[in-house]
């Protein structure tokens, strides 16, 4: 639990969860309540360079194109096909030429775990990374530079699914199948992780109704206008897929990392040993947390079990309507 103004890194692959994440973050630093010192861009529900526009694009809406947007390293993925068909082939319904052009550019972008390496180095104990992609990036940097990784004063991260089904595979999470050995990586660097997995983010349905009160706050700026959009191709897929099981909305994965930082009250966590299934014909990428006494010695994460999702969803609207109004 952090108590003073949390510095940020966020590792994102937007993606439409991504995008909201991304936009309550920078209404949350508008409000003076977070700094946030890079976003590092991965791959994953779309590829590097599109995530990297996209994220760069968020940027330059929010008022925050002065942050630093580092590019997807690696070529994950070979395996589980990206989520293209959920998030739209920019990562963001199709709707990233309606936002702002951008100046930063894929080509001259540093590395994302370069980016990683050298905050994480001039800020020991101070960054907070929040990593809602595949943990591609927080793995290349932790190999290149071994130990970087326990310089971040905490590491919050998407991803997992330990007693609910998968969405990849019957078993797997998405940011965790998509590179099973960074994720490996990433979960051995350090004993006080922070796992918001999809038996929480399941019951976190963002509607459009919820994207349209935003909206009316200030129907003229360019992110209620990108939002009401968005929100509505993400409900299309989702309830295509049934991941909503049938509910209008879509599921703000990635947005609960936000809540634990700034609204810790809204989840509930167990302590665990935390691993991943690296070998399984039909469960690669599967999370499992040992629980039992005996494994606490060696536990190396907190796992989100519950949230007040009613609430939380509550909160977001309540950022986001900050971000939009002049
Ligand atoms: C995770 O996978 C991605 O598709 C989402 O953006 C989220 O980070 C959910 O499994
Ligand atoms: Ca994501």
């Amino acid at each position: 639990m952090q108590l003073d103004k949390p510095k940020i890194i966020l590792d994102t692959d937007p993606g439409g969860d991504d995008s909201f994440a991304l936009l309550w973050l920078q209404s949350l630093a508008k409000q003076g309540l977070a700094d946030i010192v890079a976003v590092t861009a991965s791959a994953g529900n779309v590829n590097a360079r599109n995530t990297f526009l996209g994220a760069s694009k968020l940027l330059v809406a929010g008022g925050f194109d002065a942050v630093e947007v580092g590019r997807g390293v690696g070529q994950p993925g070979a395996e589980i096909e990206d989520a293209a068909h959920i998030h739209g082939a920019d990562g963001m319904g199709n709707l990233s030429h309606t936002l702002p052009e951008v100046s930063q550019s894929f080509e001259t972008a540093r590395p994302s775990d370069e980016v990683l390496i050298e905050k994480l180095n001039q800020m020991p104990g101070e960054i907070t990374i929040v990593a809602i992609a595949p943990l591609t990036n927080l793995a290349a940097a932790e190999q290149k530079s071994p130990g970087i990784l326990k310089n971040a004063k905490e590491i919050v991260i998407m991803g997992g699914a330990f007693q609910t089904w998968g969405n990849v595979t019957p078993e797997a999470e998405f940011n965790i199948a998509f590179d099973p050995e960074a994720a490996n990586v990433v979960l051995n660097s350090r004993d006080d992780l922070v796992v918001i997995p999809l038996d929480v983010t399941h019951h976190l349905i963002f509607t459009p109704e919820m994207a349209r009160q935003v909206s009316q706050v200030n129907p003229q700026n360019k992110i209620s206008q990108f939002i009401v959009p968005l929100c509505e191709f993400m409900t299309s897929t989702a309830l295509a897929y049934r991941e909503t099981k049938g509910v209008s909305g879509f599921l703000v994965h990635d947005a609960a990392t936000l809540a634990y930082l700034f609204y810790p009250e809204m989840l509930h966590f167990q302590r665990a040993k935390v691993e991943i299934e690296m070998q399984g014909t039909w469960t690669r990428g599967k999370t499992l947390f040992d629980r039992r006494h005996s494994a606490k010695q060696s536990a190396n994460a907190w796992v989100a079990l519950q949230t007040r999702s009613v609430d939380l969803l509550a909160v977001m609207v309540e950022d986001l309507k900050k971000l939009v109004q002049d």
